[in-house]
């Protein structure tokens, strides 16, 4: 009886719900979406494409390009230039990420890495202080702060090579929201306030975001960015050439030569976005796809699924103390690598293959004590992680041929380093504090640091960021990322383990609560939701927990099931957004 009933209910619903969101059914979809409604967390349904993304205006800019025609890199190229207007705290023009994308002719895998480089003359120790300490206002709210934009040479590369639609077409949307302005939203008032103090410090910072009496904008009030609107106007009009040669770069360089910033004109001019291929695993009927390096996140979580495949993870229970044991042992495995190898591939031989390997993890796996935890302290010397910013962003783009892209970027920091190049309306990211200020010395939080991630110019700062997209049974099935600096690898872990071990649907497998290890500092920071008498277990087995007042991550998924797509924004911040139709 259930089973009858359950598609009748499952497409009423859907009904109901495409009717509420203004949304039109595809009425040629053949088959019932199931849904178990036993589930305590449902995903938003739609058929022919989707953004989730951490706003709404971009998100449905996102989806009203593809509606026109555009496919799902068209769509990610127009929400990622919307999001620098409507998301500032980190949607970019001054930053950089990683974009992967599934295509599905072909059925391959494009992984576009636009990460900053270091200017070139940045060298190692510039961040020390003459007591050998690091100046940190310098390493992250200076213009030196500032590694060379790779966003807007990574939106156009992606646009020019794998979408339809001319760079016009994807810029008017983002050039209308900057020129008409937008509604200040409950999020975007509340973000610009935390920031509040930093930004009032740069005077064109303070003219973007505040109005001309210096008061802050109201929830609701509408809100211009005429010198945003110009930079997008000229990236519109000249392409990439524009910021990298043309008038917007000499602004920048206006601006660093004021200021003691380290940009040239020529080391604009040298950017370039890089082609690389995705590091690739496996779980179970899963292949997995994520960021390779100079990113630690994809080598890290295949590393830990790998670690974590051996184990029955369903017959532990989701969450338990046994599951969470097991979770928090292989982060530490997995962590302490990544301060030894991981950096720019470029400038330092990382051993991706080595550290993906199956019979590495399974080595990995008998170090693993079921019963007791490890102290970090025996796992590996010295190396140790640089802390990293919480901020970044991401979002996930799907269509009913099962293309996808899974894009995040980042101006390190909320708001970047709080500077606006004068004239452009653009914040500038702070990534440089990615890489190691003080390599093989402890930092301020008494770690040490690795070599490999030093300061070198036109490298690339070390990055957890990790887009990711899984394959099951070899067909495009989930898109998801997150920000959360070193917090990313271990919220995207979750997120796919949720779905491929325990098979949650997106929204449950998003909202659950999650916990990170990262070998440095010894302990779990663990999310409300873990149950006091877990914790209560895992200290039994000697792991220090500490538990609540912060969240971990900020997901935005969308999961392919029967043609169907289902996506999910985490509610751990407010403003996200599923846009679909
Ligand atoms: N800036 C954050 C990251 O790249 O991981």
């Amino acid at each position: 009886m259930k089973r009858l009933q359950q598609p009748i209910i499952t497409l009423l619903t859907l009904c109901l719900l495409t009717a509420s969101t203004g949304w039109t059914r595809d009425t040629t979809a053949d088959e019932p979406l199931i849904i178990d409604f036993n589930e305590r967390f449902l995903p938003t349904v739609a058929r022919n494409g989707m953004v989730v993304g951490p706003e709404q205006l971009a998100a449905e800019i996102g989806t009203s390009i593809m509606r026109q025609g555009g496919n799902v890199v068209d769509a990610a190229v127009a929400t990622g230039f919307a999001l620098a207007v409507t998301y500032p705290r980190a949607g970019n023009l001054g930053g950089g990420g990683f974009m992967l994308i599934h295509l599905a002719e072909g059925n391959r895998q494009v992984f576009i890495d636009y990460r900053e480089t270091a200017p070139a003359a940045a060298s190692r120790d510039m961040f020390l202080l003459e007591d050998g300490k690091e100046d940190l206002m310098r390493e992250y709210f200076s213009l030196q702060a500032s590694g060379v934009p790779g966003t807007v040479a990574g939106m156009l590369h992606a646009l020019e090579t794998y979408g339809t639609m001319s760079r016009q077409q994807v810029l008017a949307p983002a050039i209308a929201l900057a020129e008409e302005g937008i509604p200040v939203s409950f999020a975007l008032n509340y973000e610009v306030a935390s920031r509040g103090k930093r930004l009032r410090d740069d005077p064109a910072a303070l003219r973007v975001f505040f109005k001309a009496d210096g008061s802050p904008y109201e929830i609701g009030e509408i809100w211009r960015q005429p010198d945003l609107a110009w930079t997008l106007r000229q990236i519109s009009d000249k392409g990439a050439a524009a910021f990298y040669q043309g008038e917007i770069a000499q602004r920048i360089v206006a601006a660093m030569e004021a200021g003691n910033g380290l940009i040239t004109a020529r080391d604009l001019a040298d950017y370039r976005a890089i082609e690389r291929p995705p590091v690739r695993g496996s779980f179970r009927e899963f292949e997995v796809l994520s960021a390779p390096p100079p990113s630690s996140g994809g080598v890290h979580i295949l590393q830990i699924l790998n670690i974590l495949e051996q184990d029955d993870l369903k017959e532990m229970g989701h969450n338990s103390a046994a599951y969470l044991h097991m979770l928090t042992e292989s982060m530490k495995l997995a962590y302490a690598d990544r301060s030894e190898y991981l950096a720019d591939p470029d400038f330092v031989d990382v051993p991706v293959a080595q550290l993906i390997d199956k019979a590495y993890s399974a080595r990995q796996r008998k170090l693993i004590n079921p019963h007791k935890a490890t102290p970090s302290s025996t796992i590996a010397p010295g190396q140790a992680l640089h802390p990293e910013s919480k901020d970044t962003t991401h979002y996930s783009i799907a269509d009913a041929k099962g293309n996808m892209v899974s894009n995040t970027y980042t101006l390190n920091a909320s708001f970047g380093s709080a500077i606006v190049v004068p004239g452009t309306g653009m914040l500038l990211n702070n990534e440089m504090g990615d890489f190691a200020a003080k390599p093989g010395h402890p930092n301020m939080f008494g770690l040490v640091q690795g070599e490999n991630n030093k300061i070198e110019g036109g490298k690339r700062p070390l990055s957890s960021m990790s887009p990711t997209i899984v394959l099951r049974d070899g067909a495009p099935w989930l898109a998801t990322g997150s920000p959360g600096g070193t917090r990313i690898i271990t919220t995207v872990l979750q997120t796919v383990l949720n779905a491929m071990a325990f098979d949650m649907n997106v929204a449950a497998a998003s909202i659950y609560a999650r916990i990170h290890h990262q070998w440095l500092p010894d302990e779990i920071l663990a999310e409300d939701g873990i149950s006091p008498d877990t914790v209560r277990l895992l200290e039994q087995m000697g792991h220090k927990v500490v538990l609540g007042g912060q969240t971990i991550g900020r997901t935005e998924s969308i999961m392919i099931k029967d043609g169907w797509l289902l996506g999910a924004t985490d509610t751990r911040r407010p403003g996200g957004w599923v846009a679909g139709y």
